[in-house]
């Protein structure tokens, strides 16, 4: 008798029909066979099963602060940084705890089960530091939270970002953070880099650098972040958060720089919600978005991921920590409309950024840990049009959040229908062949996916849409 069933699940890679057994934990079967017992038996009904969301960037010590002590009129990443300086002195262990463990409730709520939050060590009290940390212990059962020790006002600008970041370590925050672009020149730049990777290096670390968040077309922080990265032997262990100064480059320095950031095996990590908001601010028209290149990184085969980055703080009044609501948004600005390239958006809110964190066990594969999420969606793509009900959210195989599913009932031209947003039609246009591998080695077809689509859309009448 197993401790847990999902029954008529479609896997992402367009698998369907499958039951995935879990016990103790971990998955122990996945397959068509649907013969063994369980305590617990879950219906997908034909619904996506996914392993669950990673927020591969998130700042847990500011969230859902959003007009205190007051709003950011201008909506610059600087009037944040100011007004966060602002709010930093009348932050309590308390008050930080208490609003990072609402922020989870919604992460499980939406299926996020993994975060990587920076957190300010320029406060000499580390305040933030030793709350996270307890809030790190508090949902371990539940969300995975890795800590980065993030110098927000500056490692060398900052008279306390150094012995905050040395401090933050030592009390067990995980990863190296920096903010190359904030120090007062790019040669200061260059040397905290340099200086943060020797950290990493010595004390076994990963690193994961705020790098190039501006509109500079000649900020260079993460050139030097690769070449530091590959001097040290830190391949596969550094991550160059937001970069969005690479939407600005001259694109023959950038075809240099990408093959160099394949060669250190850095992944890249993308804000789009914030970025889309953030940057582009001194210009008129026409007005640069300032995402990072995610469709020539993933080309190039360097690892993507994105993080919500911000809700409801100092730099982004919005959100509800929905991580499908960030690819829907990188899929936007970053013309990722082809098939594949939907399917890519999903793997960066999922297994590109369980990639970046190193995250054990992750995946739907026997001896994974039996962590799922059943959306009301029956593809990944479907999954980023409709942004839907996360029905079961499963944790070690105990479910820790369960959303009713949606099913408007809609009265128009003398009839009532049930809708659910979908288009009859042969087959789903987003669903890979049974057995295929990742998004990225998906077959496309836009043009198949058009005939179909056209065709289902011409129908004369339908009393009911499915
Ligand atoms: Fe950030």
């Amino acid at each position: 008798m197993l401790d847990l069933i999902v029954r008529n699940a479609v896997l992402p890679d367009g698998r369907d029909a499958i039951t995935i057994g879990c016990e103790n934990g971990r998955i122990v079967s996945l397959g068509r066979e649907a013969g063994a017992e369980a305590r617990r038996v879950i219906d997908a009904g034909g619904c996506l099963v996914s392993p669950p969301f990673v927020d591969a960037h998130f700042h847990m010590d500011s969230t859902l602060t959003y007009g205190r002590p007051r709003v950011n009129r201008s909506g610059t990443l600087l009037e944040g940084i100011e007004l966060w300086g602002e709010l930093k002195p009348s932050l309590t262990h308390e008050e930080i705890r208490e609003r990072a463990l609402e922020l989870c409730r919604w992460a499980v709520a939406r299926g996020t089960l993994a975060i990587r939050s920076h957190v300010d060590v320029c406060d000499p009290s580390l305040r933030a530091v030793k709350a996270l940390l307890e809030v790190r212990e508090l949902i371990k059962a539940e969300i995975d939270l890795q800590l980065v020790a993030f110098p927000q006002d500056g490692f060398l600008r900052s008279p306390v970002g150094e012995t905050g970041l040395t401090k933050a370590l030592d009390l067990g925050v995980d990863v190296v953070g920096g903010i190359p672009h904030f120090e007062r020149t790019m040669a200061d730049g260059a040397a905290s880099v340099e200086r943060l990777c020797r950290i990493a290096a010595d004390r076994g670390l990963l690193v994961d650098m705020h790098c190039d968040e501006t509109d500079d077309p000649h900020s260079r922080n993460v050139e030097v972040l690769a070449r530091e990265t590959i001097r040290h032997g830190l391949q596969g262990r550094v991550v160059g958060s937001h970069l969005t100064a690479m939407h600005s480059m001259d694109n023959y320095y950038v075809s240099k720089l990408i093959p160099l950031m394949h060669e250190a095996a850095m992944t890249a990590v993308a804000n789009p919600l914030i970025n889309i908001t953030l940057q582009g601010r001194h210009d008129t028209y026409p007005k640069r978005r300032g995402m990072t290149r995610i469709k020539e990184l993933l080309a190039d085969g360097v690892n993507v991921a994105c993080g919500h980055d911000c809700v409801m703080d100092p730099w982004y009044p919005l959100g509800s920590h929905d991580m499908l609501d960030v690819a829907h948004m990188g899929l936007h600005v970053g013309h990722m409309t082809g098939d594949a390239e939907m399917r890519a958006m999903f793997d960066c809110v999922t297994i590109n950024a369980a990639r970046a964190l190193h995250l054990d066990g992750y995946g739907l594969q026997p001896g994974c840990w039996a962590d799922v999420v059943v959306l009301q969606a029956d593809s990944p793509v479907d999954a980023l049009r409709l942004r839907p009900a996360r029905l079961a959210v499963i944790r070690r195989g105990r479910v820790i959040a369960e959303t009713s599913r949606a099913v408007p009932t809609v009265q128009l031209a003398g009839k009532t229908t049930q809708i659910t947003f979908h288009i009859k039609q042969s087959s789903p246009p987003s669903r890979s062949a049974p057995g295929a591998g990742t998004a990225a080695t998906a077959p496309e077809d836009p043009e198949g996916w058009k005939r179909r689509t056209r065709g289902a859309v011409s129908a004369p009448e339908r009393s009911e849409e499915q």
